[in-house]
């Protein structure tokens, strides 16, 4: 059975995930707090293992498979533990997890279990050079693609990379560069290595941003204009907005004095009432249609978190997608809309039960 984005009351709901990952917790709550059955929690250990089962009338939702060591080990088809620090890496983590999904989807699929993801869209959310094609051929605005080769300025980023690994945003000035990124170039007799980092660095030496595209370049590149962003206060902003079956139901500004505003890189969450009142409601609301029509790219994955680049220029544009991206404790939906005075969590089992009436 394939993703419906109409309410359907599941006999039970599954959870893969890592049992104490926060994503899986949080929506376990939100079931319980539903009164429904408490989810079966499937261990993405037991699933690259091979030990994960699936049962008629479950509704099945995927989480992340970060944070683990031994799931990270085995997505990389690695002997030795990985270096979860390190930026290297992505592309075979990539494969890894591909093939991983399409198992879990035929296991489920053959279960006769019904799911919240499809594996091909989250692949392609994983995959920013997809989703960058697959915005543009639907006329959804995004930046304009850019050289991945350091000759002009450019937002360049590994292709298969999260939480701002492995991105640069570079200027270029003539023959005069500087790359501003969270990783940190590492020197050793092994040759460069490059680590994610909570500081953000600035590099200006040739050697340095040749080095560092150099080793990114092996992962896979995806570069795109960079996009003057709004300012409030003299912070750069952008939004992440949740969907939920289609729907924008919950969105929050985050501000940062760098070009990156990942919230562990320092961004902070801003003032969305603020940012409203800036753009004005129109604009607002054009941004929310501009998110809705990304969604309706990813039909087959229930939930999203989309990253809007709100342009100084007063245009929109979408950042990113994001498979797993509603993590926003405490944050309250938009009214009007299954996210209206619920978190996430919540606002996802309600549209999946339909148990929201506007
Ligand atoms: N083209 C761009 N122009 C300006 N800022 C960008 C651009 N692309 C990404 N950013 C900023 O960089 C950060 C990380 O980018 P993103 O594409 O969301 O990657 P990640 O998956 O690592 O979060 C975000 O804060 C976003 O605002
Ligand atoms: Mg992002």
């Amino acid at each position: 059975m394939t993703v419906s984005h109409n309410p359907v009351v599941p006999s039970r709901f599954a959870v893969v995930g890592n049992p104490d990952n926060r994503r899986v917790t949080l929506f376990a709550d939100a079931v319980r707090e539903a009164g429904l059955p408490e989810p079966r929690v499937v261990a993405w250990l037991d699933v690259l293992r091979g030990n994960a089962e699936f049962h008629a009338g479950e509704l099945v939702r995927v989480d992340s498979p970060g944070e683990d060591a031994e799931v990270a080990r085995l997505l990389h088809g690695s002997d030795e533990p990985v270096d979860m620090y390190r930026v290297e890496g992505t592309r075979r983590w990539y494969q890894g997890f591909t093939t991983a999904l399409e198992k879990l989807e035929h296991a489920i699929d053959i279960a006769g279990a019904a799911r919240l993801f499809t594996a091909q869209e989250v692949a392609t959310a994983f995959d920013k050079q997809a989703t960058h094609a697959l915005l543009t051929e639907a006329g959804v605005p995004v930046p304009p693609a850019a050289a991945t080769d350091g000759t002009e300025s450019a937002f360049i980023k590994i292709r298969h990379g999260s939480s701002a690994s492995g991105v640069v945003a570079l200027t270029v000035r003539g023959p005069r560069r500087r790359a501003v990124t969270s990783a940190e170039l590492v020197r050793t007799e092994a040759g460069i290595e490059l680590y994610n980092s909570l500081r953000v660095r600035t590099y200006l030496r040739d050697a340095d941003i040749d080095d560092l595209l150099g080793v990114l370049a092996g992962d896979g590149l995806h570069a795109e204009q960079w996009v003057r962003k709004l300012s409030i206060a003299g912070r750069s902003c952008d939004l992440r907005v949740v969907t939920v079956g289609g729907r924008a139901t919950h969105a929050v500004v985050r501000t940062s004095t760098s070009p990156m505003t990942n919230l562990h890189l320092g961004g902070q969450r801003g003032d969305l009432a603020r940012f409203r009142a800036l753009v004005g409601e129109e604009r607002w609301h054009r941004i929310l249609d501009i998110v809705e029509s990304a969604a309706v790219c990813f039909p087959g994955v229930h939930c999203l978190g989309i990253d809007v680049l709100p342009g100084a220029d007063g245009l929109d544009r979408i950042g990113e997608i994001n498979a797993y991206g509603d993590l926003l404790p405490n944050l309250m939906g938009l009214p009007g809309t299954p996210g209206e005075a619920v978190g996430t969590y919540h606002a996802q089992v309600r549209s999946l039960t339909g148990r929201f009436a506007p």
